[in-house]
């Protein structure tokens, strides 16, 4: 199975700090915040992972490619704990694929269509990051047990943040299990049909990808990720995993970011 990482976007949220360098690669502790995504979806048995990123955005790039030169230097050094550390950033199986205008959440996985072909596919968003790296596998599990149906990750959420996500609307069929009717992107909050918000975490089917390939615009007038899974409903079953606050960090904001940070460091 194929894992999709999008990452192609502008990073407007850190800006000046993400000027020259790209938001993915602002570390969480010793590890720019990509590692660990990319981390996580091979632990999950992803056998390639597919980043979706700019053509501006080579230092992704140079993380993952090996660096003999600068391994041989520290070896030389006798510093062969940051040898391994390069050397593992840049062994690990990242290919990239390009979304070259803008269009959209939805819009980028499309650009990954080609790798992930017939077959089920994670998406990760890199505004999170799950350092156990156990809610991929959670959300196989319920895949698998319901035939290999679409399943996503959602948090209940306080009121105010409810406009921020997609949300989804369904039944509960076992605890933390829900079968999901509708998915709605970043409603106000008197519509929202539930407080489950879609987090950033996705077991999507082929079909899913097939119908991103001719959707319209949808909100802010992008290509939406969201649109598609409520697309895919008419056809296949949806089952939402629901996770806790606990189960991941939030890394897409400068407080988020740093309280991660400040997590992450006390280990
Ligand atoms: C995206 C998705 C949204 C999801 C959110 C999670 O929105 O479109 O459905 O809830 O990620 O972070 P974005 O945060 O990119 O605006």
């Amino acid at each position: 199975m194929k894992a999709v990482i999008p990452a192609a976007g502008m990073g407007t949220r850190f800006l000046p700090a993400t000027k020259a360098i790209p938001k993915e690669m602002l570390p969480v502790g010793n590890k720019p915040v990509i590692q660990y995504v990319v981390e996580e979806a091979l632990a999950a048995e992803s056998d390639e992972v597919v980043v979706v990123n700019s053509r501006e955005k080579l230092a992704i790039e140079k993380h993952f490619a090996p660096d003999t030169e600068l391994v041989a230097t520290l070896r030389a050094k006798g510093k062969d704990a940051l040898a391994s550390a390069v050397e593992h950033a840049g062994s690990l199986p990242v290919s990239f694929v390009y979304q070259d205008e803008p269009l959209g959440l939805g819009h980028a996985v499309h650009c990954a269509a080609e790798k992930t072909a017939d077959d089920r596919f994670y998406v990760l968003l890199g505004d999170v990051i799950v350092p156990n790296n156990n809610m991929l596998p959670r959300m196989k599990e319920v895949s698998d047990s319901h035939g290999g149906a679409n399943v996503i990750a959602v948090l209940p959420l306080p009121d105010e943040e409810v406009p921020r996500y997609g949300i989804i609307a369904g039944t509960e069929v076992e605890s933390g299990v829900w079968k999901i009717d509708s998915i709605v992107e970043k409603p106000a909050l008197e519509e929202a049909p539930s407080h489950l918000g879609v987090f950033g975490r996705y077991l999507l089917s082929p079909r899913v990808m097939e119908i991103l390939a001719t959707l319209p615009p949808g909100a802010g007038n992008e290509i939406q990720l969201t649109d598609a899974l409520d697309a895919v409903l008419a056809e296949e079953e949806m089952y939402a995993l629901v996770i806790e606050p606990s189960d991941g960090y939030d890394t897409g904001t400068v407080e988020s970011w740093f309280a991660t940070n400040a997590a992450i460091m006390q280990g």
